[in-house]
């Protein structure tokens, strides 16, 4: 059998951004590596200023989940103490005996890599992947350090890419205000602000204890989605008029009890009588809308009808859907990382037109694949469909 081939990427990824996605994705690409690892250094004890070490984690993680072959790695931050490149290395072979490992940098790094610690070891412990980023160092210089380190044993592979030069600054100063920058993933940018990171004002108060709650909840995808529905939300409710930050918190909340097993669902369900409803009850594609507004109320504190409306009606909808539950409900099945369906760009651009075009453009494209499949269609969903027409829409 062909040895596994894994990349490895660390970093302090604070925040991770395009620029360490496009790397990863190069090297992945090139070396037909099986994976990366996307590796968060540790809180170093000489950089009090670096974000915490476990939010920096879960922002790769929630980056990572869409993206086939990055994988987070939690190696480094678990660790105490200081950690060198040649011990990651080590446990690394340990884990992984049969796997030829990569190890990703930037040109600057290669011009300092003698100043590792047992430099000569970690030279026969991986194939180094050299990035060409802008550098302070002439070709020539390059070139001759590599030669000589290859005289040392090393192994060096150049990456053929366009250089992204992204700075974690800029990003950081993105966050700050809010922008939507293309710099970073989505998921990175809801998730640093709805915890409040990077000086970014703290729209939600309990941000931070939800995205905890959140992240142990949730699968990874689930997390991932669920960052991006909060962020499409906000922006589907400055867009229409609507209380954004309530659009922000219902998108937070709104799959939080998605990744129960059903049959944990269905004991909310009954235990609180929240629904009599023996089609819900059975589909946890639907149910997961039931308990996760009782969840969200019982679990994480949020009492506002409204949020919790727009929780309950995001898999059905409802005749009478007030305009924040449609922005919702929208974003949850247009957010940038959705898999794409016939209708996602008809119903993406409607969107930011009409709430109502855009609900009705969906719920007829839903209706159209439901019954193709010869799957039952329920009734809430004929009826608001029904009642959206019944609106003066221009
Ligand atoms: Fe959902
Ligand atoms: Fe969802």
């Amino acid at each position: 059998m062909a040895k596994e081939r894994i990349g490895i990427m660390g970093g302090t990824f604070d925040p991770i951004h395009q620029g360490h996605i496009h790397m990863a994705q190069c090297a992945l690409a090139q070396l037909r590596l099986d994976r990366v690892l996307m590796l968060p250094s540790g809180n170093p004890p000489h950089k009090p200023d670096i974000t915490p070490a476990e939010d920096r984690y879960r922002m790769v993680y929630a980056a990572c989940a869409g993206l086939p072959g990055l994988e987070p790695c939690r190696e480094e931050i678990d660790r105490a103490g200081v950690i060198y490149t040649v011990d990651t290395l080590s446990i690394l072979h340990e884990k992984y005996p049969k796997a030829e490992l990569f190890y990703i940098i930037g040109a600057d790094t290669l011009m300092e890599l003698q100043k590792w610690r047992q430099f000569e070891t970690v030279l026969t412990l991986c194939t180094f992947l050299v990035c060409p980023r802008s550098t302070r160092y002439t070709p020539q210089a390059l070139t001759a350090e590599r030669k000589r380190l290859t005289g040392l044993g090393g192994r060096f592979t150049l990456l053929d890419m366009a250089v992204l030069d992204i700075s974690s600054t800029e990003a950081r100063q993105a966050i700050r205000a809010g922008a939507a920058t293309p710099l970073l993933p989505v998921q990175v940018r809801q998730y640093a602000a709805s915890a409040g990171l990077y000086g970014a004002a703290q729209r939600l108060p309990q941000g931070p204890q939800w995205l905890d709650r959140l992240y142990h909840a949730l699968s990874p995808k689930r997390f991932s989605h669920t960052l991006a529905v909060a962020d499409t939300a906000r922006r589907l409710a400055l867009l229409h008029g609507l209380d954004a930050v309530k659009a922000e918190a219902a998108g937070l909340l709104h799959d939080c009890a998605k990744c129960l097993p059903l049959k944990e669902m269905q004991r909310i369900a009954r235990e609180n009588a929240l629904t009599e409803d023996e089609r819900i009850l059975e589909s946890g594609a639907l149910l997961h809308s039931v308990t996760g507004a009782f969840l969200a109320k019982t679990e994480y504190g949020m009492d506002d009808p409204e949020i919790l409306a727009a929780i309950l009606s995001h898999t059905t909808g409802r005749p009478g859907m007030s305009r924040l539950d449609m922005a919702v409900w929208l974003a949850d099945t247009i957010e940038p990382t959705r898999e794409p369906y016939p209708l996602l760009d008809k119903v993406r651009m409607l969107a930011g037109l009409s709430l109502e075009k855009a609900m009705i453009a969906s719920l007829e494209g839903t209706l159209a694949h439901v019954r193709k499949k010869g799957d039952a269609v329920h009734p809430a969903t004929l009826q608001t469909l029904e009642w959206l027409h019944t609106l003066p829409i221009d």
